[in-house]
């Protein structure tokens, strides 16, 4: 079956004979090996969410353009704007060190079940996971070696029924190779984003270094290329509509086990919450972001990601909705509770499930109201963060000198990326969705009468606007000469007179005082009758073979490139070209532009090597009906014999429902297919240094 995110150093012979099948050419040795170099030696985690593949004997490391966002913006300024120009590297000297960002290599995978369980035995609820934190530290603590950068990671994977400890060793010094323009690396932009047909360039590049011998190392000029254990080919040969695709990766999380309760939560108060929030925080920011390319690299990155699951919320509720996916969990939990009658372990569990939900639903749009709607302000946000000097300033052991240093430090890092204008409309906007949408008895007592009395009325827009133009007047967080006085004597009195930090400190001990606590018990039992629920499932059907739920562990997930039909009617095909891209270009718009110079080879139809024969045209994206999800980000598309076809890059529209149901018939991943990234760089970049360096499968 196309679904599955496999464990890949426990392919069972049922997956591994599947994949052969649907055409794989390897042998599993060649796939997942401790002994031996493999594939798994060549797939990294990239920074902290995302997949990254390397790709030639000098560390070279592919990965997607939105993975390496935040590093490219990093390195642009607004005369050298690589973000909006691109940028390639001639040689090894011009690369730019990317500050900050690291990746991981996976050593190996250990299953450490019965080390745990031991542990564990005769324990539930609270003590269980209490210990199980525990126990998992303790475990990943034997397994680490920081003296060489070894970091161990255990997963609970079928909600707490199993537990496969990760052994990874980091790098840091990561440095940027190369990357397209914004216009080709984010075509289509948000307009297209989660959409299939895509025409994206989705591609960045980067290289990992170590000290000489090959060990982990902070950045230095002394550093050399990584001498890595495998990389992958690279095949330009193309692909037809069948052929096996497989796709290594850090898929982030799914919750294929989620119960009607839980997809009821997120379709009628959890999606729809974040949804109007962001709406209103991503317009803010946007029309600033338009007027001036300054504040553009500023806060590009972080409205990249705002958008990006604003958007896929978005869909996931339509697609929850129209596939009725409710329904289907409900038949499921029919069946479940039917065979649980007479098991006593099991028997309740849909019984409490209903009960945990009815006591957390009244408070879950508090919950989302407090992190996507009054902290996603980010001057109330970084102010929330100061509750902790105010702790330590109110404990007399504590060393001053240390405290002002973090302080110093969050503020600076707030600074880079502040802009003053879209923040206080944001912090206007929500806090008035705030007042309107949230129950009257869950404010925090006292706030809104104040601001009424203050400011004027609670129904106009205006009262809202003069409040935060107090607060930003105001806080020392914006104003020098103020924050050197605090920073001159910081007390915790100081600090609880500031109006920013007055103003998070508000709502988030409304929130902790009172629901904080019913959050957290709702969590705990969650998870404990989710564990129950899949242990009783995996008793009454024992036979099944069962991968566990995403979590960013390694996995594996195998299927075909393949057309799809999205809705009655329409047939979408499994490739699109550079005739799609130049259809979709409006020039000078913001997300559909394109380079002067792609319009001119495009045009010429000049893409050397890199053509498609059968449709005389450049191959631009694939797609897949492998099984990934957010996280999977840059992974490598590979054919059965273990060449790089194409990057992952994103899923269909139709199949946004994915996290939680996996639709065999719509589901398809986004590839950018591997010869429109080397055009890119050769053609378009002239950068012939990156493609000699690559084993190209011709
Ligand atoms: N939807 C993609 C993912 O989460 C990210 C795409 C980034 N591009 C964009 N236009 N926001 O994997």
């Amino acid at each position: 079956a196309d679904e599955g995110m496999w464990l890949p150093h426990l392919l069972g012979q049922q997956v591994y004979n599947d994949m052969v099948k649907r055409g794989l050419k390897l042998s599993k040795e060649q796939l997942y090996s401790i002994n031996k170099s493999s594939i798994k030696d060549a797939i990294i985690i990239f920074g902290g969410g995302c997949t990254g593949e390397i790709v030639s004997k000098e560390g070279l490391i592919f990965t997607n353009h939105h993975c390496g966002y935040g590093a490219i913006a990093a390195a642009s300024t607004v005369e050298h704007n690589y973000l909006q120009n691109g940028f390639y590297a001639r040689s090894k000297n011009e690369e730019i060190p990317a500050a900050g960002l690291s990746v991981q290599f996976l050593l190996k995978i250990e299953d450490v079940t019965k080390e745990v369980e031991d542990q564990l035995k005769g324990l539930s609820g609270d003590a269980r996971l209490q210990k199980q934190t525990e126990v998992l530290n303790a475990v990943n603590a034997r397994l680490a070696d920081p003296s060489k950068s070894i970091e161990a990671r255990t997963y609970s994977m079928f909600k707490g029924n199993q537990f496969i400890a990760y052994i990874y060793q980091r790098f840091k010094d990561v440095r940027l190779v190369g990357n397209p323009p914004e216009s080709i690396g984010k075509y289509g932009g948000d307009t297209d984003n989660w959409e299939w047909p895509r025409h994206t360039g989705d591609f960045s590049i980067f290289r990992v270094y170590t000290a000489p011998g090959g060990a982990p190392a902070d950045y230095s000029v002394n550093n050399v290329p990584m001498t890595p254990k495998y990389s992958l080919p690279v095949s330009i040969k193309g692909l037809n509509d069948g052929d096996y695709s497989m796709i290594y990766g850090y898929p982030g999380g799914t919750n294929r086990y989620e119960t009607s309760y839980g997809v009821k939560l997120s379709t009628d108060i959890n999606n729809p919450s974040l949804v109007a929030l962001r709406d209103v925080r991503l317009k803010a920011m946007f029309e600033d972001m338009k007027k001036d390319p300054a504040i553009k690299l500023k806060l590009a990155s972080s409205y990249a990601s705002i958008a990006n699951y604003w958007k896929f919320f978005d869909g996931e509720t339509k697609q929850l909705l129209k596939h009725d996916v409710f329904g289907q969990k409900q038949k499921a939990e029919a069946a479940f509770t039917a065979w649980a009658q007479g098991k006593p372990e099991f028997q309740n569990v849909f019984a409490d499930y209903a009960r945990i939900y009815d006591k957390w639903r009244p408070y879950a749009k508090q919950r989302q109201y407090l992190t996507e709607g009054i902290l996603g302000s980010p001057l109330a946000n970084t102010a929330s963060a100061f509750a902790q000097f105010e702790m330590a300033l109110n404990n007399p052991n504590v060393d001053k000198q240390k405290v002002t240093d973090a302080a110093q430090k969050a503020r600076t890092a707030f600074l880079d990326a502040e802009n003053q204008n879209s923040d206080r409309k944001i912090l206007a906007a929500t806090l008035m969705m705030y007042y309107h949408d949230i129950d009257k008895a869950q404010h925090p007592a006292g706030f809104f009468e104040d601001l009424q009395t203050r400011y004027g009325s609670l129904d106009e827009e205006q009262t809202y606007k003069k409040y935060a133009a107090y607060v930003f007047d105001n806080t020392f967080l914006l104003d020098d000469a103020k924050w050197k006085a605090f920073i001159a004597n910081p007390t915790a009195a100081a600090l609880q007179a500031d109006p920013a930090y007055q103003y998070a400190a508000t709502f988030v001990r409304n929130y902790s005082a009172k629901y904080q606590p019913l959050y957290a018990s709702f969590m705990n039992q969650n998870n404990e009758l989710g564990r129950l629920y899949l242990k009783g499932v995996m008793e009454m059907e024992k036979a099944k073979v069962r991968y566990p739920d995403a979590n960013f562990s390694m996995r594996v997930s195998y299927g075909n490139v393949k057309s799809y039909t999205p809705r009655d009617a329409l047939f979408c095909d499994y490739v699109c070209t550079m005739n799609g891209v130049l259809e979709k270009y409006v020039p000078g718009d913001y997300e559909f532009n394109l380079p002067a110079n792609l319009l001119e080879l495009a045009r010429k139809k000049d893409y050397g090597q890199y053509i498609d024969k059968k449709r005389n045209d450049l191959v631009v994206c694939f797609i897949t009906t492998n099984d990934i999800t957010g996280g999977n980000s840059g992974s490598p598309v590979i054919n059965g014999k273990g060449e790089l076809i194409g990057l992952a890059f994103d899923g269909n529209y139709e199949a946004l429902s994915h996290k939680m149901a996996f639709d065999k018939d719509l589901n398809r991943t986004i590839c950018v297919d591997v010869r429109y990234v080397l055009w890119c760089i050769d053609k378009l970049g002239g950068a012939t240094n990156i493609i000699n360096e690559l084993n190209l499968v011709k």
